[in-house]
């Protein structure tokens, strides 16, 4: 609390910096809600870490109704978080920020509904997420990394990587491109399913080979899926 005019300063120093979009620091100081939402969160954190529970619910409730953008007061953040745009977005109770992350309009840092105690996410320093992301659970999103608009993240993710998708699956890692030929490492409920069909085509093929004899090897496959069956084939 006492250090919530430095906090203001810095965040408005901060949004300068990175917001090609900021005018003037009275501008960003003024018409920027997700700042507001950030700076009647570190007031109610006080008042929650002080016990006085209610009221700070009850405040950060009013924070909500005045900026779209609601933030649990027993959640921990960093220094410098960003919320552009901000509507819609909200960070649970036990949700751990670190230090200068990124949130966009719509995200969400929530809990599965299956955890007791910490069932929120921790997201490390220098994390960005984007518009309409979900990081459920009681997960850790590593330092750096990149999270694309509309993912569903529902597992670790290590740091300096960029996951997209639902659920979400990395796509690149330390720089590098991951490219996934194996449904199964999306996790995705449909992933055995495809994996058995790309199975199935596989067994059927060697089939057709066997009854047409001769004739029929060496028809080329289309580029793609020769490589998901050369890959689906080992790791079954
Ligand atoms: C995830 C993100 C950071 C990746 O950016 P990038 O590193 O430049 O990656 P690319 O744009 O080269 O995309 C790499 C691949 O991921 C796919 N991809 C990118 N973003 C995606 C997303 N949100 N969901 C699903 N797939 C996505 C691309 O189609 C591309 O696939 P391909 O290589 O098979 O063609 C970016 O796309 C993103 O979603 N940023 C959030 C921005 C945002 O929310 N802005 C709100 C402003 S109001």
């Amino acid at each position: 609390m006492p250090h919530l005019l430095s906090s203001i300063r810095e965040d408005v120093t901060h949004v300068m910096e990175h917001d090609p979009a900021a005018k003037s620091r009275l501008e960003v100081f003024l018409c920027y809600s997700g700042l507001h939402a950030v700076w009647f969160y570190r007031m109610n954190h006080w008042l929650w870490n002080h016990r006085v529970f209610l009221l700070a619910r009850m405040l950060s409730q009013a924070a909500r109704f005045l900026t779209g953008i609601e933030i649990h007061p027993g959640a921990k953040i960093g220094r410098r978080l960003f919320i552009d745009h901000g509507l819609g977005v909200v960070i649970g109770e036990t949700a751990i920020v670190g230090d200068d992350v990124t949130l966009y309009q719509g995200v969400t840092l929530g809990g599965t509904g299956k955890e007791h105690g910490k069932r929120h996410p921790t997201l490390e320093d220098g994390v960005v997420v984007g518009s309409g992301a979900k990081i459920l659970g009681n997960i850790t999103v590593g330092k750096n990394c990149r999270i694309g608009a509309g993912s569903v993240v529902l597992r670790n993710v290590p740091e300096n990587s960029t996951v997209v998708g639902v659920p979400g699956h990395i796509i690149f890692r330390e720089g590098k491109r991951v490219v996934i030929t194996d449904p199964k490492q999306i996790n995705d409920p449909l992933s055995e399913a495809l994996a058995s069909v790309v199975t199935e085509v596989n067994n059927l093929r060697e089939r057709v080979q066997q009854l047409e004899g001769s004739e029929a090897k060496g028809q080329p496959l289309s580029e793609s899926l020769q490589r998901i069956m050369e890959d689906v084939d080992y790791q079954i």
